[in-house]
C-alpha cells in the first residue's frame, strides 16, 4: 500500500496503524529528509503530487493508495490517471461536501477540489472508498494552543457555532481499516466526533484539561479576517462561511466511527486530556 500525505496529521497516523496490523507500507514524501520522522521499517519513496511523473517509482507494484490532497488542483487529473494505470484501489481523504447540513454546504474552493477529485476517481473505474471527516479535533492545536499557552485568552469568531470534532486517531483508524479490511470498495463514509459542542465549549474543555480557566472572547468576523495572513484567507473565508451558516443549530453527528471500528469515537474531552501538554508547553504567541 502507498500512503500519501505521510508526514501529515492523518497519513502519519495511518502508517503506524498499518504497520501495527502487519501491512507492508510505502510512504510518499516530498523530500527524502522528511522520511526521518517515519518508522525505520517503512519504505520511503520521494514524489510530488504537482509533478505526476515523479510518482511512477512510488506506484510500482502498489495495489492500494491512500490519497491525501492538499496540493493545487492543476495536476489532479494526471495524478488520478497514473493511479488508475498502476493500482486497483484508492481510499481518498475528502470532506462532507455532499452532506445536507449548512455547515458543509457553503461553496468553497476546497469542496470543489474534493468533488472534482472524486469525479476523476469515479471516471477511472478504480475501486474507491471516500472518507469524509468533519472538523479534525487537532485543529484546536493550530487555532488555540498559542493563545492558551500565553495569556489564556482565546479571541475567536462565532463562539456559539457548534461542530462535532472527530479525533484524528479515530479518523486514521477508520482509514487504516478501509485500507486493509475487505468490503469497503464503494464505501462513502462521513465521520464526525460523538457530540455537538460550541467552539467556546471546546475551549472550556481544553481549559479543564490543562487545569486553567481560559477566557473566550467573541471576535467580530471582519476583525478575525483582517488579522489573518493573506495566504490563509481562502481557508479563513471557508471557515467563516461555515460557522456563520451553522449558528443556532447543532452539529451533524454520525455513528460511522463506531459502525466501522466497533468502538465508540473518542470525545473531545478525551482528545483534550491526551493533548493537554501541547497547550501548556511550547512557543507563546509573538504579539
Ligand atoms: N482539517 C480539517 O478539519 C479537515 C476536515 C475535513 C477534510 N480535511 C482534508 O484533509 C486533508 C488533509 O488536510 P491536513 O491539513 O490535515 O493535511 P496535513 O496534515 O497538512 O498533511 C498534508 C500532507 O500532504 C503532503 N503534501 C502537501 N503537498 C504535497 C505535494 N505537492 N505532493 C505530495 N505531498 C504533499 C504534506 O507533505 P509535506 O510534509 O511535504 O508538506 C503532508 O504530508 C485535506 O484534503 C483537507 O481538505 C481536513
Amino acid at each position: 500500500m502507498l500512503v500519501t500525505g505521510a508526514t501529515g496529521r492523518i497519513g502519519r497516523a495511518v502508517i503506524d496503524l498499518l504497520t501495527d496490523a502487519g501491512v507492508p507500507v510505502r510512504a510518499l514524501v516530498r523530500r527524502s529528509d522528511s522520511g526521518a520522522t517515519l518508522p525505520t521499517h517503512v519504505e520511503i519513496v520521494t514524489g510530488d503530487l504537482t509533478v505526476p511523473e515523479s510518482l511512477d517509482a512510488a506506484l510500482h507494484a502498489i495495489s492500494t493508495v491512500f490519497l491525501v490532497w492538499t496540493a493545487p488542483p492543476q495536476t489532479a487529473a494526471a495524478v488520478v490517471d497514473r493511479l488508475a494505470a498502476h493500482t486497483r484501489r484508492v481510499v481518498y481523504l475528502s470532506a462532507p461536501h455532499r452532506t445536507p447540513h449548512p455547515f458543509f454546504q457553503q461553496p468553497n474552493p476546497m469542496a470543489a477540489l474534493h468533488a472534482e477529485i472524486e469525479r476523476l476517481i469515479a471516471t477511472t473505474g478504480l475501486d474507491s472508498t471516500i472518507i469524509r471527516p468533519g472538523m479534525f479535533a487537532s485543529n484546536a492545536l493550530l487555532w488555540w494552543a498559542a493563545a492558551i499557552r500565553g495569556e489564556g485568552v482565546v479571541r475567536w469568531p462565532y463562539g456559539a457555532a457548534e461542530t462535532a470534532p472527530v479525533d484524528d486517531r479515530d479518523l486514521a483508524a477508520v482509514v487504516a481499516r478501509t485500507l486493509y479490511e475487505d468490503g469497503h470498495a464503494g464505501g462513502d463514509y462521513v465521520l464526525t466526533g460523538p457530540e455537538s459542542l460550541s467552539q467556546a465549549e471546546q475551549v472550556s474543555i481544553i481549559g479543564d484539561a490543562v487545569g486553567r480557566s481560559i477566557t473566550f472572547e467573541d471576535l467580530p468576523p471582519d476583525e478575525f479576517r483582517r488579522e489573518t495572513p493573506e495566504a490563509s484567507r481562502p481557508a479563513v473565508d471557508m471557515l467563516l462561511a461555515a460557522w456563520n451558516a451553522t449558528m443556532g443549530q447543532p452539529a451533524y453527528v454520525t455513528s460511522t466511527v463506531s459502525d466501522i471500528l466497533g468502538t465508540p469515537p473518542r470525545t473531545f474531552r478525551q482528545w483534550a486530556a491526551d493533548h493537554a501538554t501541547a497547550f501548556t508547553e511550547g512557543p507563546h504567541p509573538t504579539n
